[in-house]
């Protein structure tokens, strides 16, 4: 079994145990950017659940970040577009660790296709996905994470603030899923939820830049204003801060970790 490399680095700036005895249930932490982000709350100290379609790949990712972080990772194969399985997945969840602290809502489907070219059954699966799968998911674990005062983030993007083409499907939902967590902020806020949105750049080695962006940009950077793309430890890092208590009076904030590249227009 290969050794999961460490993505954040031993000169951490948070202490390695703030997140010990803390339960995160990740929709989507099979693979990519959601598998990091679960390896980041691990080693500082949390049991955690990865949910997906894909019960072998899951297996495999939880006993690799088991062995690499020392604590416990468990599968849980469901598809966040159908309620009863994230219940179930949830259940097994409390089952075995009698808690949830942590969300990461990041279960997501993304194709590049024209509006003209996609079909209405396109649409609706990244919207059910993306959206109906973030809201299938808030409802099974809320009650739990109200007991422990805990806190969501979810995995969006920033394609949806300019028009970006053939992402209409995924532009729209996530611009649900954005607008999901605020509402979920000020509802839950009194109950001592926070909730908070990741909005990733373009990160290097994701399944999300690989098979997304043109195979030109890829390498190349292209107009960049931090100089690089983003690494998922970048994404881990903002993970740790959100879920930590340095994070306690930040909710319903959408956070791009892009180097700024949102703020950079084309001259032309
Ligand atoms: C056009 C497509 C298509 C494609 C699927 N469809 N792929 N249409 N181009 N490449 C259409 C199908 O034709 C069908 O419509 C409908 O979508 C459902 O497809 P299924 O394959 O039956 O659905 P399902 O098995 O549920 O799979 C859904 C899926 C999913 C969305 C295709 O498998 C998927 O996306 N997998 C990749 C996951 C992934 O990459 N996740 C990371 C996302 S990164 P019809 O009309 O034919 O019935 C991300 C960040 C964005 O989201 C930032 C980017 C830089």
């Amino acid at each position: 079994m290969a050794y999961v490399q460490p993505i954040v680095s031993s000169d951490a700036v948070f202490k390695d145990d703030i997140f010990k005895g803390k339960v995160l249930f990740c929709t989507g932490g099979g693979s990519g950017i959601c598998k990091s982000m679960t390896e980041a709350v691990m080693r500082h100290g949390a049991d955690a659940v990865i949910v997906g379609r894909k019960l072998e790949r899951l297996t495999q990712t939880a006993e690799e970040l088991s062995r690499a972080t020392g604590r416990t990772c468990l599968p849980a194969q469901a598809d966040v577009r159908h309620p009863k399985q994230i219940q179930e997945a949830v259940a097994k969840t409390i089952e075995k660790f009698g808690r949830i602290d942590f969300v990461i809502c990041g279960a997501a489907g993304n194709f590049l296709a024209p509006i003209s070219g996609l079909s209405e059954n396109g649409f609706k699966t990244v919207i059910e996905i993306d959206t109906l799968g973030t809201y299938n998911t808030i409802k099974a674990t809320l009650p739990h994470v109200r007991a422990s005062k805990g806190s969501y983030i979810h995995v969006s993007a920033t394609l949806h603030y300019r028009g970006t083409p053939y992402q209409v499907h995924v532009s729209a939902a996530k611009a649900a899923v954005d607008a999901t967590s605020a509402v979920l902020a000020v509802e839950e806020g009194p109950h001592g939820v926070r909730s908070n949105v990741i909005a990733p750049g373009p990160i290097a080695g994701t399944e999300g830049a690989d098979r997304l962006t043109p195979k030109e940009a890829n390498g190349s950077m292209g107009p960049m204003p931090a100089g690089r793309w983003g690494d998922v430890k970048d994404i881990a890092n903002a993970t740790i801060f959100l879920f930590s208590d340095a994070a306690s009076f930040i909710s319903g904030q959408v956070i791009a970790v892009d180097g700024a590249s949102e703020h950079l227009r084309p001259t032309q």
